[in-house]
């Protein structure tokens, strides 16, 4: 997949841009609070409907605004051209348009026009609670699997039910209901989860000793209840202690990732260094998943490239990103020299743009 024209209206500090990009690097380079990261975050928003950062659509408004517009021209690896338009607006809520037709459900785009960011929030995986973990896990698997997102989304809409439930009765032909139902899709999530954690394991090892040139042997794992037996015997195993507490206490919303180095919680073991490889991996083992399973390569978008990196992991990053395995790749930083250096070693071709007060310029 690849991104050819970027059109962005009021979105942040973006008023109006028309960009133009190059199949291979596009580098965006300006000072801190130029809209770097911004131009990144629309074309996440192309792809996943939704920011990468903020929580609401409303935050990625301009301030004073009514609506945003990010449009998107791409070529995709078997040469067809795609339309993408999603906008946004105050009053009207968010559209999403394929070739200038919208879509019944937003879901249904999800993972069309594939993407993997690394950013220097991605620590966030490494330092906060599961359920960071568990975000981020669904928002990949989601890409590759459409059946997921549906089964995602009906598990928590039982569940949220079952804890309405829990408050205010105990009969035992509700719950049972209510726990077929989270068996069905919980149990698909599972599955999916144990399956894609497995085969990025190998993936996360292999671009961690390459990019770190650490002897550490890294390691990714998935826990769950639902290792030890299935869903539907937890649930009934756990009824009395839900009833108690007046919520779900078991499922695979209490689903976790582990990671290690060298045998220990990489959280507290790991240096920052070791850190930040670790998470770069995993998003570069993310990419090849995707574009194995997917059939189109996902555009890669490095914000911040430098950011806990010394030159020399960062000529190893570019090194991989640069091979046959990956295709266009977004870029930004807030050193032009430094950037420029690092990339005529890179031997991919790539463009420059300057990012000032919100406006793009090549
Ligand atoms: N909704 C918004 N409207 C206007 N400006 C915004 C909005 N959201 C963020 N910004 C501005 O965008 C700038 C940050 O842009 P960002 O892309 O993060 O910069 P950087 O170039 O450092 O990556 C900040 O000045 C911030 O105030
Ligand atoms: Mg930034």
């Amino acid at each position: 997949m690849r991104l050819k024209k970027l059109l962005l209206i009021n979105f942040k500090n973006i008023l109006q841009s028309e960009i133009y990009l190059t199949d291979g690097i596009n580098c965006f380079v300006g000072d801190n609070g130029a809209g770097k990261t911004n131009i990144l975050d629309a074309v996440h928003y192309l792809s996943m409907s939704k920011s990468a950062f903020t929580m609401t659509d409303g935050q990625s408004v301009s301030h004073g605004e009514e609506f945003f517009v990010t449009e998107g021209s791409y070529v995709d690896d078997q040469q067809r051209v795609e339309l993408v338009n999603c906008s946004f607006s105050k009053r009207g809520g968010k559209i999403i348009k394929r070739n200038g037709k919208e879509y019944d459900r937003i879901a249904d785009h999800v993972g069309n026009f594939p993407v993997v960011m690394v950013s220097p929030r991605d620590t966030d995986l490494i330092t906060d609670a599961a359920e960071e973990r568990r975000r981020y896990l669904n928002s990949f698997i989601s890409q590759l699997d459409k059946g997921y997102l549906q089964s995602m989304m009906r598990y928590n809409a039982v569940l949220a039910e079952r804890n309405v439930f829990l408050k205010r009765s105990s009969d035992e032909t509700m719950l049972q209901i209510y726990d077929m139902q989270l068996d069905e899709h919980g149990t698909h999530v599972y599955q999916e989860r144990k399956r894609i954690v497995e085969c990025m394991q190998p993936l996360v090892n292999e671009y961690y000793s390459f990019l770190s040139e650490d002897r550490e042997q890294v390691e990714m794992t998935y826990r769950s209840e639902l290792d030890d037996m299935p869903l539907k015997d937890i649930l009934l195993r756990s009824r009395e202690r839900d009833l108690v507490n007046q919520f779900t206490t078991s499922g695979v919303h209490r689903d976790d990732l582990i990671f290690k180095i060298g045998g220990y919680p990489l959280k507290k073991y790991g240096s920052q260094g070791q850190q930040k490889s670790f998470l770069i991996a995993l998003k570069l083992a993310q990419y090849r998943l995707l574009a194995e399973q997917t059939g189109e390569k996902p555009i890669l978008l490095l914000d911040d490239l430098f950011d806990k990196l010394d030159m020399r992991r960062v000529e190893r990053l570019l090194g991989i990103v640069s091979g046959d395995d990956f295709g266009q790749i977004c870029i930004t930083d807030c050193n032009k020299v430094r950037l420029e250096n690092t990339l005529k070693n890179a031997g991919k071709e790539y463009q420059l743009f300057t990012v000032e007060g919100g406006e793009v310029k090549r």
